[in-house]
């Protein structure tokens, strides 16, 4: 990737032709992707800091795979790549990961996650098989967004199945929700540029409650009622007047600005 794109694509290209909506292969492009080198031995000598440190960013699962989370969090040269690439893609916050094999079919099994994501494939080979999002239910998707423990397994549908085969140096684009699995070929090393989503939900509510504050809504003290009754009758029609309130353009600007701002803060 130059400056200016993603692979042989310009930031434009990409985002109205593939972002969110399809993967795609960038062959050869890892070295433009990156801007900076990282070699097993880098990764070596990470996990090996890292290890001294006790740092919760090193993963080990069963000496096959070892992974290190949020690299760009300990070398300069990512956090600064990372940045480039979220302020170009419009994302408050992005890293990079780091995932070594040791083995044959090595890899985290079939799941979908709640971001995008970008292999970056380094030493070795590696298959990846993905399918569209539209083999997971809604219900499912809504609740990974909502981050409930334990979502994010599902198998690969046979609908839409795409499989790519991936040489070092090559780059894989994973959008949004599409399920995958990658299996390694032998002693493999990769990076992930992760972005992730972030849910309205997870504006909505705190600016929801800063922009209240802010105008001084429902600030009316909740009636105790004794066991008689009337309490619930009280609470709907304080909802009813907030959802009132908020159909006027004054507090629905407020509520818009509220939330760029934390979008801003993400992070
Ligand atoms: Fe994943």
């Amino acid at each position: 990737m130059t400056a200016n794109g993603i692979g042989e694509f310009s930031f434009e290209e990409f985002l109205a032709n593939y972002w969110r909506q399809k993967p795609v292969l960038m062959k050869g492009a890892a070295k433009e992707f990156l801007n900076t080198d990282f070699s097993l031995d880098q990764f070596h000598a990470l996990a090996k800091r890292l290890r001294a440190e006790g740092s919760s960013d090193l993963i080990q699962t069963d000496g096959k795979v070892e992974f290190i989370e949020q690299i760009s969090g300990h070398l300069e040269d990512f956090a600064e790549r990372a940045r480039e690439l979220g302020k170009a893609i419009g994302a408050p916050r992005t890293w990079f990961d780091a995932t070594c094999t040791h083995v044959d079919d090595g890899g985290l099994g079939e799941h979908f996650d709640h971001s995008d994501n970008f292999v970056i494939l380094l030493e070795g080979q590696e298959t990846w098989r993905l399918s569209p999002p539209s083999g997971i239910d809604r219900e499912t998707v809504a609740m990974r967004m909502a981050g409930v423990d334990g979502v994010g397994g599902h198998k690969l549908s046979k609908e839409g199945l795409q499989e790519f085969d991936l040489e070092a140096g090559d780059v894989l684009y994973l959008p949004l929700f599409w399920v995958h699995s990658g299996v390694s070929k032998g002693k493999t090393l990769s990076v992930s540029y992760v972005v992730p989503a972030v849910s309205f939900e997870n504006l909505l509510a705190p600016a929801l409650s800063a922009t209240m504050r802010e105008m001084l809504l429902g600030y009316q003290p909740v009636p105790f009622t004794g066991a008689g009754g009337g309490r619930d009758e009280a609470l709907a029609k304080a909802a009813g007047l907030l959802l009132e309130r908020a159909q006027q353009g004054d507090f629905r600007e407020r509520l818009v600005s509220n939330m760029s701002r934390m979008l801003d803060q993400v992070g």
